[in-house]
C-alpha cells in the first residue's frame, strides 16, 4: 500500500513540475528610477510605478519581428507566454500577497480601464508592489504596447503559487512567445 501511494505521489509531482527553471533576468543594469507612483486597489494599498532605467534597460531578446517605433501602442491582450520559474528555492514572495496585487489590477480594470499603456526604451518597465511581492511588466518591443489589467492579474495568480520553494523556485516570469514583453513575479 505504502509503495503504491508513493508511486502515485511521484506521478502527481512529476505532472506538477512542468514549468522550466531559469535564473532571474536583470531588467535594468543601473538604477530603476520612479517616474510616477500611484496606489491602486479597493484599499489603495498596492503601489504602481512607471519607471525609467538610468543605465541599460536589458532586453532579453531582440527579434526581427519587432515593429519599428510607432505612435500607437500595439495591443497584446490575450497573447500567449511561456512561464519560467527562477531557481533556486527560497526567498520567494508570499503568493497571498501577490494575489492582493492581482485583485488590485482586477479592481482597477473595472474602475479605471481594462487596458493600460507601457512605454518603450528606458521607460519600458511598470512595477506593482504589495508587501513581499513585486511584479514587473517589461516591454521589450521597439514601440509602445498596451495590455489588459485582468491578463496581468491572471499571470500573477499563476506564477506566484506555481514558482514556490516546493518547485525549487523563488518566483518566475512569463515571456511572450514572440518575446515582445514579459511579466515577472518576485520578492520585493
Ligand atoms: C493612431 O491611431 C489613430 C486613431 O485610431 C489614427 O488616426 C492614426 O493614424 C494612428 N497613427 C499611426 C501612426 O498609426
Ligand atoms: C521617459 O519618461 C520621461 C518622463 O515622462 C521622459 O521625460 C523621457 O523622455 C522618457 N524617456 C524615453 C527614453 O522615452
Amino acid at each position: 500500500m505504502k509503495s503504491l501511494s508513493l508511486t502515485f505521489l511521484l506521478a502527481v509531482s512529476a505532472l506538477v513540475v512542468a514549468i522550466p527553471l531559469a535564473s532571474d533576468p536583470v531588467i535594468c543594469q543601473g538604477e530603476l528610477i520612479t517616474l510616477s507612483e500611484t496606489f491602486i486597489g479597493k484599499n489603495n494599498d498596492v503601489k504602481m510605478e512607471y519607471t525609467s532605467c538610468k543605465g541599460t534597460q536589458v532586453h532579453q531578446k531582440k527579434s526581427a519581428l519587432f515593429e519599428a517605433r510607432q505612435a500607437n501602442a500595439t495591443n497584446v491582450c490575450g497573447a500567449n507566454c511561456n512561464t519560467n520559474c527562477f531557481t533556486p528555492s527560497g526567498g520567494g514572495p508570499d503568493p497571498n500577497e501577490c494575489h492582493v496585487i492581482a485583485d488590485a489590477l482586477r479592481f482597477a480594470s473595472e474602475n479605471t480601464g481594462a487596458i493600460f499603456p507601457i512605454p518603450t526604451g528606458a521607460n519600458a518597465t511598470i512595477v506593482m508592489s504589495y508587501r513581499s511581492c513585486r511584479s514587473f511588466f517589461v516591454n521589450q518591443d521597439l514601440g509602445p504596447l498596451a495590455y489588459c489589467r485582468t491578463d496581468w492579474a491572471d499571470l500573477i495568480d499563476f506564477i506566484a503559487p506555481n514558482c514556490q520553494s516546493t518547485q525549487n523556485a523563488h518566483g518566475g516570469n512569463c515571456v511572450a512567445t514572440d518575446q515582445r514583453w514579459f511579466v515577472q513575479v518576485q520578492h520585493s
